[in-house]
């Protein structure tokens, strides 16, 4: 008999509810249980950033998280992100600087910057670089992404956040 748990979370606003493998991983619970397949996975060790989704507002790698782990809390991902087909001015902002090609890094790349960009409304750089440090990316060798940011924080501050 698997040792299941009941885990009850809010994700981009919506409350779910499932009993699961206590072993379950969260980003397996956000793609397999909820159907959420906007957050990727790649290394499933903590390395490539590519499953980072934000929990109760931190930035966090849903491969290294166990599902149980989160009951109670707030996670949102890739799919918040946008109101309806409205992109929201970091997406507009990846758009427009071409910021992916293949698209495999951007949703922890969205993740992650979101969090950034709220701590950090006027970055630096040296500073967006050193914020998707943790996050690879294998085709845009990074300038496009970090041109985008910049873009975005001007954007961001320019709408009020
Ligand atoms: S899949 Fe989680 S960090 Fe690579
Ligand atoms: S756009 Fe392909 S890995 Fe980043």
């Amino acid at each position: 008999m698997p040792d299941t748990r009941k885990v009850t979370v809010a994700v981009n606003g919506k409350s779910y509810s499932r009993e699961v493998e206590s072993r379950l991983t969260l980003v397996d619970f956000i793609r397999h249980e909820l159907n959420l397949t906007g957050t990727h996975v790649g290394c499933e060790h903590g390395v490539c950033g590519a499953c980072t989704v934000l929990l109760d507002g931190a930035a966090v790698r849903a491969c290294l998280l166990l599902a149980v782990q989160a009951n109670g809390k707030q996670i949102d991902t890739v799919e918040g992100l946008a109101d309806g087909d409205k992109l929201n001015p970091l997406q507009e902002a990846f758009r427009d600087h071409h910021g992916l090609q293949c698209g495999f890094c951007t949703p922890g790349m969205l993740m992650t910057l979101t969090e950034f960009l709220r701590e950090q409304p006027n970055p630096t750089e040296a500073e967006v670089r050193e914020a998707i440090s943790g996050n690879l990316c294998r085709c845009t060798g990074y300038q496009a992404i970090v041109a985008a940011a910049l873009d975005a924080a001007k954007r961001l501050t320019k709408s009020g956040g």
